[in-house]
């Protein structure tokens, strides 16, 4: 990949600055695991949205003329045995098209130099720890010379919002990494449905770790740097738990299995969630649910093209999600009432208590904002009907093509009385990574069937 993909972005974010901006951003922190040994490292989103810059310790330094100036690690032998090879100042502006490059021992003493005399300074609120301050220091800095004429700026202001709207859309490039760290995901998802189905029948004692040790295997071997995030394995009641991680429960025979897992590949994200049935056979009542959320994740599939609400798939999931809800005796209609009342009063919350979505980008759950820019000011107020708190409502955001979002309703069905028996302990998820095209949206995530027959059938194989 060139350098040039990132100027053009830099040059983008340049051109929003205003007269004399400048913007600070900070590439993320290493973290100490236990005594000497660290986490492993992850960039930070943003600047490498900016940068394709990958080593820790770096930061880059944007000017609204258009002129980047990078600090990153010098070059130092005896660190490089031990840590690997650095790029280093001097091979920095041919490698990634900056402007200029410095070791990060001299941005204490560069930064109060660049903010001299610039009337903003843009960098990502509430991002990184001990970031503002450090900005204080370079400004205080920079105050002690105005003395001698020089300007200090007098306004700072959030970047995030600069790059959130700019990440919200993904060019070409991001739409290509995606759709085939979804591939990737999906084939691992086919893997892991494939052996638990193949241990049981061998009759071996299968675990949750198995199956999360597949899933990892052919994350890696397709060159997927690590999980997206944390991968949910959960078999039978652990389905419920929305954030149950992968573990070491047994996988029985007759039990449905959730997998929420997707890879990162290249700092792009896939989150994909399959349910199947441990041995491969879906029981009557694990199939009328699954049926019932398929419908539902259908129904939000076709609500979701460029120019409706990022709440209307949401929206045609609950509408789905309440009737049926209704129809196999989840809700009693004569507690509850229509499918109208059970959407106003949010009875179907019982079952079905996240969003139908998410953006998703650099980062599983991605940045954008979800109210609508050009709508900010129309505010609504409404009652909730559980909390009884009053919620202001602003007019969700328009979906345009480019933004990727995931579409992944569910229900969850603790043991409860007025609850049937037969339902108890089923935990339903089905996630699709979809990227919004003119007329519709294309799904990167469907090399993985959600079709509970072709489920069946690859698990026979
Ligand atoms: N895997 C996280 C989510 O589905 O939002
Ligand atoms: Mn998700
Ligand atoms: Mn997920």
């Amino acid at each position: 990949m060139t350098s040039s993909l990132y100027a053009q972005r830099r040059a983008r974010l340049a051109q929003q600055l205003g007269a004399d901006g400048i913007a600070i951003i900070p590439t993320a922190p290493e973290h100490l695991r236990n005594r000497d040994s660290e986490f492993l490292f992850r960039f930070d989103s943003y600047f490498h949205y900016l940068s394709g810059f990958g080593e820790p310790n770096a930061w880059l330094v944007i000017t609204a003329e258009g002129h980047t100036t990078l600090f990153c690690q010098p070059k130092d032998l005896e660190r490089e045995i031990w840590d690997g090879i650095r790029l280093g100042p001097a091979a920095a502006p041919a490698a990634l098209g900056v402007d200029a490059a410095f070791p990060v021992t001299e941005l204490d003493q560069r930064l109060p130099k660049l903010l001299e005399n610039r009337a903003t300074v843009w960098y990502p609120f509430a991002t990184h720890v001990g970031l503002e301050s450090q900005i204080d220091g370079w400004l205080k800095a920079v105050r002690a010379r105005t003395r001698y004429g020089a300007l200090c700026p007098d306004t700072q202001r959030d970047l995030c919002s600069l790059l959130d709207e700019m990440r919200l859309i993904k060019d070409a490039h991001e739409q290509a990494v995606m759709r085939r760290a979804a591939q990737i995901s999906a084939g691992a998802h086919i893997r892991a449905m494939q052996l638990s189905a193949r241990m049981l029948r061998q009759g071996e004692d299968v675990r949750e770790y198995h199956l999360d040790a597949e899933l990892l295997h052919e994350f890696r071997r397709h060159g997927s740097q690590y999980p997206a995030y944390g991968s949910i394995v959960a078999a039978g009641a652990n389905a419920c738990v929305l954030h149950y991680r992968a573990d070491n429960a047994p996988i029985r025979d007759g039990e449905l299995v959730l997998i929420d897992a997707g890879c990162e590949l290249d700092g792009y994200a896939s989150d994909i969630t399959r349910v199947f049935p441990a041995n491969g056979r879906f029981t009557g009542p694990q199939r009328t649910l699954y049926e019932l959320v398929l419908a539902s994740q259908e129904a939000a599939i076709d609500a979701t093209r460029d120019g409706v609400r990022f709440t209307d798939p949401h929206e045609a999931t609950v509408k789905v999600l309440a009737q049926g809800m209704l129809d196999v005796g989840l809700l009693d209609r004569h507690k509850v009432g229509t499918v109208d009342d059970v959407i106003a009063n949010r009875n179907y919350f019982a079952f079905y208590m996240h969003r139908t979505g998410h953006w998703l980008g650099m980062d599983v759950h991605d940045c954008g904002g979800y109210v609508e820019p050009s709508e900010i000011g129309h505010v609504s107020e409404r009652r909730d009907p559980l909390s009884g708190e009053v919620i202001k409502d602003r007019p969700s955001r328009v979906l345009r093509p480019g933004m990727v979002l995931t579409i992944e309703p569910g229900l969850y069905v603790r043991p409860a009385e007025g609850v049937p028996r037969e339902f108890w302990n089923i935990g339903i998820r089905i996630e699709d990574d979809a990227i919004v095209t003119d007329s519709g949206c294309e799904l990167i995530t469907r090399d993985v069937p959600v079709n509970a027959d072709e489920i069946e059938a690859l698990m026979r194989v």
